[in-house]
């Protein structure tokens, strides 16, 4: 159960999605730019509060260590999959989509474009990575937009005023323009704020093309693939694969409104496409 708590303040994991979606919609109206009020969508200006106070290098480096060895279990993408379906929140009435349902919108959607099949394997595993809330991780350490520690926060990224409360603020390194970081280091050194995108991409990694690498590990990155931040970061490499994490990005944001998926009529090509890239069992 993921029950709106003082450490879960969101109602439900996808208020997180939902908001995103919101905020990048085009020709936004009055009620959309509300959201970002506070007084009008408390659950997710708490969520980044604590998201922005709590994410500290220490933090990472702590959940790297616990997670990146992936010793929790062996599982296949399927059963991931319903395991991730498992988590019910304080529920909506609007709407009776599951995790599974969100995970296949975004895949259909870019099998309709008539993209690649590691493609829609990659919107299909998107967010398995949410399995970290089953293991008892706060919705804070698990959704949320992704960025860089141990260098200076960004302007870009949502709510960053948050920031103020995050103990790393005393840390003089931390918050030079490179940090602990080299220039152009390239992502794959840097250690961004710890979630879903990370831990998926750490369990998928050697079964997927590198452009699917970009797409899982910083699907939430939004600073960086939306407004352009941190690129002081990142190689000519990451510039020319960030490519994909942007047209990745609709699929995700995009696809919610689609009908409810048609699971047994898919389901047989979901289960050869997986068997087709993964083995039997992954190691989570
Ligand atoms: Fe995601
Ligand atoms: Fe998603």
């Amino acid at each position: 159960m993921n029950r709106q708590t003082a450490e879960n303040p969101l109602k439900k994991l996808d208020d997180w999605d939902d908001f995103v979606a919101s905020r990048y919609k085009e020709n936004k109206d009055r009620e959309e730019f509300r959201k970002y009020d506070p007084d009008v969508n408390p659950g997710v200006a708490e969520f980044y509060r604590l998201n922005h106070a709590l994410q500290t290098v220490d933090f990472v480096q702590a959940m790297e260590r616990e997670y990146l060895p992936l010793r929790k279990e062996q599982k296949t993408i399927w059963e991931a999959a319903e395991f991730l379906n498992t988590l019910v929140d304080d529920s909506d009435p609007d709407t009776d989509l599951t995790q599974i349902d969100h995970l296949l919108q975004t895949s259909e959607a870019i099998r309709n474009d008539g993209h690649p099949r590691w493609f829609v394997l990659t919107g299909f595993i998107h967010d398995l990575g949410k399995v970290l809330c089953l293991y008892g991780e706060p919705q804070w350490a698990v959704v949320g937009d992704t960025f860089p520690v141990g260098c200076a926060y960004s302007d870009e990224i949502v709510y960053s005023e948050y920031f103020r409360a995050n103990p790393d603020l005393q840390n003089p390194l931390y918050q030079e323009f490179y940090g602990i970081y080299e220039p152009h280091c390239g992502l794959e050194n840097v250690h961004m704020s710890w979630g879903h995108d990370e831990y998926i991409y750490q369990v998928t990694r050697n079964y997927l093309p590198e452009p699917a690498h970009y797409m899982l590990r910083y699907h939430s990155f939004y600073s960086a693939h939306k407004h352009g931040a941190y690129r002081h970061l990142m190689s000519p490499h990451d510039e020319e694969m960030f490519q994909w994490v942007q047209k990745f990005n609709p699929y995700d944001l995009y696809s919610k409104g689609a009908a409810k998926p048609n699971l047994p009529e898919i389901l047989p090509y979901y289960q050869d496409l997986i068997a087709e890239y993964f083995p039997a069992k992954t190691q989570w």
